[in-house]
């Protein structure tokens, strides 16, 4: 392993420990289908140790450290974490196989994420309050406590820099349970933590399975809050488990986003947003533009287009360069995406590219599949509605703003939207009109550490980044104050 990383322990209360209750199994790299690493996993049990060590540690150096410091470490760590963007891409593509020019460009973004929710760290003021002289009233802010941070496998260190950036600044701790498919990165992570001097326990790394690990996370009675990014099932199975210790949950479960092409629209810049947004991370995010809505007079054009264009997509080994599109991160996505082709061939759309598993010389064993485009897709179709997470673009007709706006609400996801048009009125009344969390006007998956991210509907519950991603880390406490020292008695006459 070139990294120097090593991923067979647990990282817990500032250690580097062998599991309890789980133990070390191989991580598939999904290009070859062959492990490429040895990797530690825990059960509840190094779940329990993990959320005790976040909890003494939440009590004790973490709670009594300056706002100022506890920035100043962030930034410490961000600044270490710039320097290692190259190995934790090796590791990240290894595990996940995102083409590395993909996870470069990701990972190379995060440590302004830590570096933004440092500088915001110890600004978290609160109000003073408008009351009568008799009282002054103001707020403070407060930790809620430890953080249960679940991650998925599509991309595990962004996924992490959402949720610990804001945790950290805002004074919780935090146990990481990465999903089982992709720990590797996480562990790595750990080690910018260990090496940038946070107190032991402030961040924990407990790869797992998520019904085990993932699941005693949740039911811990210890943990104050759960953010998730996943399948709306399992939030919902995580509502249900962290009902009886009201565990605060916010969730961010992906889509079926609309991307709108007007035919008024820069078709060039247009198809480049929306072919790149059909076939990024081989169609393993949430936000992308999996549904192409098209305005009929250039339909015709625009399918041709994707035609052309899924032709240069350069699919194969992740960590070449040249690499556009990697693997299915794996076999049971791999599985997923397929039967969504069959799915939409017998609901009778045209398979107008792709479609298949890739069996040539070298990507044989791994998990590769097509560039794939549907055309004359309708909205109520399962391949139009249903999260696929495979590289499969729906391309559906539409006359007009009317419609276009139907078909976009059609879905039970409100995540993402996007829409061209040159019309600078359209672009205001059809942006309003969208039910989602973020609409992009003339560009398409612009996501910085300022901007809020989340989604309504079947999408989740609440954001990240910006200043609202701090909120969900925080309870606010309302102090009110008696100038006068005076309390008339209830019972004196
Ligand atoms: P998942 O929701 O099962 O996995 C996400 C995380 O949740 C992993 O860390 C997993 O270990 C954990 N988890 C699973 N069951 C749990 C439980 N009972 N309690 C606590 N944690 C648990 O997602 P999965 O099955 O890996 O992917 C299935 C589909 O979900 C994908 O095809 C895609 O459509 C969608 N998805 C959406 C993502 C997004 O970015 N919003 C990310 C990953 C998947
Ligand atoms: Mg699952």
């Amino acid at each position: 392993m070139s990294t120097g990383f090593r991923f067979d322990r647990l990282f817990i209360g500032g250690a580097w420990v062998a599991p309890i209750d789980g133990g070390v199994r191989p991580s598939i790299d999904p290009a070859t289908g062959q492990p490429w690493g040895d990797v530690a996993y825990g059960g509840a049990r190094d779940i329990d140790a993990a959320v005790a060590a976040a909890k003494a540690a939440f009590e004790g150096p973490w709670r009594r450290m300056p706002p100022w410091e506890r920035a100043a470490l962030l930034r410490k760590f961000a600044d270490l974490y710039a320097t290692q963007v190259g190995a934790l891409a090796e590791v990240e593509t290894r595990d996940n196989g995102r083409a590395v020019r993909e996870s470069r460009g990701d990972i190379g973004l995060h440590a302004q994420y830590y570096h933004w929710f440092a500088s915001l760290a110890d600004k978290l003021g609160g109000r003073t309050i408008p009351m009568d002289d008799s009282v002054h009233a103001f707020t403070t802010r407060h930790p809620v406590g430890v953080v249960g941070a679940i991650t998925p496998w599509n991309v595990p260190l962004m996924a992490a820099a959402w949720k610990l950036g804001p945790a950290l600044a805002a004074g919780c701790t935090v146990v990481l349970k990465p999903a089982e498919q992709t720990p590797a990165s996480s562990l790595a992570l750990a080690h910018l933590f260990e090496e940038a001097g946070f107190p032991p326990g402030v961040v924990n790394v407990v790869p797992g399975d998520g019904p085990v690990a993932g699941a005693r996370l949740v039911e811990h009675p210890d943990v104050a809050k759960i953010s998730f990014t996943g399948e709306g099932t399992t939030a919902k199975t995580i509502l249900k488990a962290g009902a009886d210790t009201l565990t605060r949950c916010t969730f961010e479960l992906g889509g079926k986003a609309p991307h709108i092409l007007f035919a008024d629209a820069d078709l060039d810049q247009a198809l480049n947003a929306a072919t790149g947004s059909a076939w990024a991370l081989c169609g393993q995010s949430c936000a992308l533009g999996s549904r192409v809505l098209v305005e009929r007079p250039v339909y015709d054009k625009v399918v041709e287009a994707f035609r052309a264009r899924a032709a240069r997509v350069r699919v194969g080994i992740p960590l070449d360069p040249a690499t556009h599109m990697g693997p299915q991160a794996h076999q049971q996505q791999l599985e997923k995406t397929l039967s969504y082709v069959s799915i939409g061939r017998a609901e009778g759309a045209e398979l107008i590219t792709g479609g298949a598993r890739i069996d040539r010389d070298g990507l044989a064993d791994g998990y590769f599949v097509e560039p794939t485009v549907f055309a004359g897709v309708s909205a109520n179709m399962r391949i139009a509605q249903e999260e696929i997470f495979g590289p499969v673009a729906a391309i559906i007709p539409f006359d007009g703003e009317d419609e276009a706006v139907s078909i976009a609400n059609s879905t039970p996801y409100g995540l993402a939207a996007g829409l061209w048009t040159r019309d600078t009125g359209r672009a205001h009344r059809v942006a309003a009109r969208i039910e989602a969390g973020m609409v992009w006007v003339n560009t398409y998956r612009y996501i910085r550490w300022s901007t809020p991210y989340g989604g309504v509907k079947a999408s989740g519950w609440g954001r990240e980044n910006g200043i609202e991603g701090l909120d969900p880390f925080l309870e606010t406490k309302t102090t009110i104050v008696s100038t006068t020292g005076t309390f008339a008695d209830p019972f004196a006459n």
